[in-house]
C-alpha cells in the first residue's frame, strides 16, 4: 500500500471554544478548559502519526481586544498547556512558543523558559504554541532585527529574512487547519502559509477529534501541490 503523503508542518487554529460553550449555556471559560484538553489530546496524535512539526495557535496580538476575565482565564489556561507540553518533553517533543513574550506576567515567562529549556536536545516532534502571536508583528519584528543589525539589504534574501521570524529553523507550514467554520487566517503565520493549503471544517474546536484530524490529512493528501509550476 502506498503511504500516503504527509505534511511536514501543520497549522492548527484552534477555534469555536466560546460557540462550544454557548451552545452548552456555559460561560466562555469552560469551551477554554474542554479546548485545553484537545489541545493536548491532538499534540499525542500528531506525535503518534510522526508530523516534524505542530504549531497552535493559541492567543493572537488581537485576542487582547477581549473582556479582561476572559484574556486572565486564557492565560492561565496558556500556563496550564505549558505544564502539559513541559511532560511530553520527557517523550522527545521539543517545545517552542512563538510570538512577543514581553507583554506576558512574568510566572508564565519563567514556564516558559523552563519548557524550552526542558526541551534542549530533544530530537522528536516540534510542537509550537503561538502565544501573543500575530502575523504581521512577527514580519515587523524581523525587519526590526535586521534594521538594528546593520544588515547590508541588497543581501537580504526570503532565505535569510525567513531566519528572523520566530518560526526560524521551522519549515514552512503546508497544511493549515480551521475549525469552527470561520474561513479566514486571522492573523496566524501569514508568511509562512504562502503556500500552504487549507482546510476549514465546521466542527467546533473543543470537538476536534483524532477522526477530523485525519480527515484533514486525507483532504491534503488529495491536493495537487504546484508552487507556480505545473
Ligand atoms: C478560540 O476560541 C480561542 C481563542 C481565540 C483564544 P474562541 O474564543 O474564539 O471561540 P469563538 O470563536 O468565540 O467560538
Ligand atoms: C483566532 O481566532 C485566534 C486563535 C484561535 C488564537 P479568533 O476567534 O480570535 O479569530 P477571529 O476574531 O474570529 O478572526
Ligand atoms: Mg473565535
Amino acid at each position: 500500500m502506498e503511504e500516503k503523503l504527509l505534511p511536514r508542518h501543520i497549522g492548527i487554529i484552534m477555534d469555536g471554544n466560546g460557540r462550544w460553550a454557548k451552545k452548552r449555556m456555559l460561560p466562555r471559560t469552560a469551551g477554554h478548559v474542554q479546548g485545553a484538553k484537545t489541545f493536548e489530546a491532538c499534540t499525542r496524535w500528531c506525535m503518534e502519526l510522526g508530523i516534524e512539526c505542530v504549531t497552535f495557535y493559541a492567543f493572537s496580538t488581537e485576542n487582547w481586544k477581549r473582556p479582561k476575565d476572559e484574556v486572565n482565564a486564557i492565560m492561565k489556561l496558556l500556563s496550564e498547556y505549558l505544564d502539559k507540553v513541559m511532560k511530553m518533553t520527557d517523550e522527545n517533543v521539543v517545545l517552542k512558543i512563538l510570538g512577543n513574550t514581553d507583554p506576558l506576567d512574568d510566572i508564565l515567562k519563567e514556564k516558559i523558559k523552563r519548557a524550552e529549556d526542558a526541551s534542549v536536545g530533544n530530537t522528536g516532534m516540534k510542537c509550537c504554541v503561538a502565544l501573543n502571536y500575530g502575523g504581521r508583528d512577527d514580519i515587523v519584528n524581523a525587519a526590526k532585527t535586521l534594521l538594528k543589525s546593520g544588515t547590508d539589504p541588497d543581501s537580504l534574501t526570503e532565505e535569510s529574512f525567513s531566519q528572523h521570524l520566530y518560526t526560524a529553523g521551522l519549515p514552512d507550514v503546508d497544511l493549515i487547519i480551521r475549525p469552527s467554520g470561520e474561513q479566514r487566517l486571522s492573523n496566524f503565520l501569514i508568511w509562512q502559509a504562502a503556500y500552504a493549503e487549507y482546510v476549514f471544517m465546521d466542527v467546533l474546536w473543543p470537538d476536534f477529534s483524532k477522526k477530523d484530524l485525519n480527515a484533514a490529512l486525507d483532504e491534503y493528501a488529495r491536493r495537487n501541490r504546484r508552487f507556480g509550476g505545473i
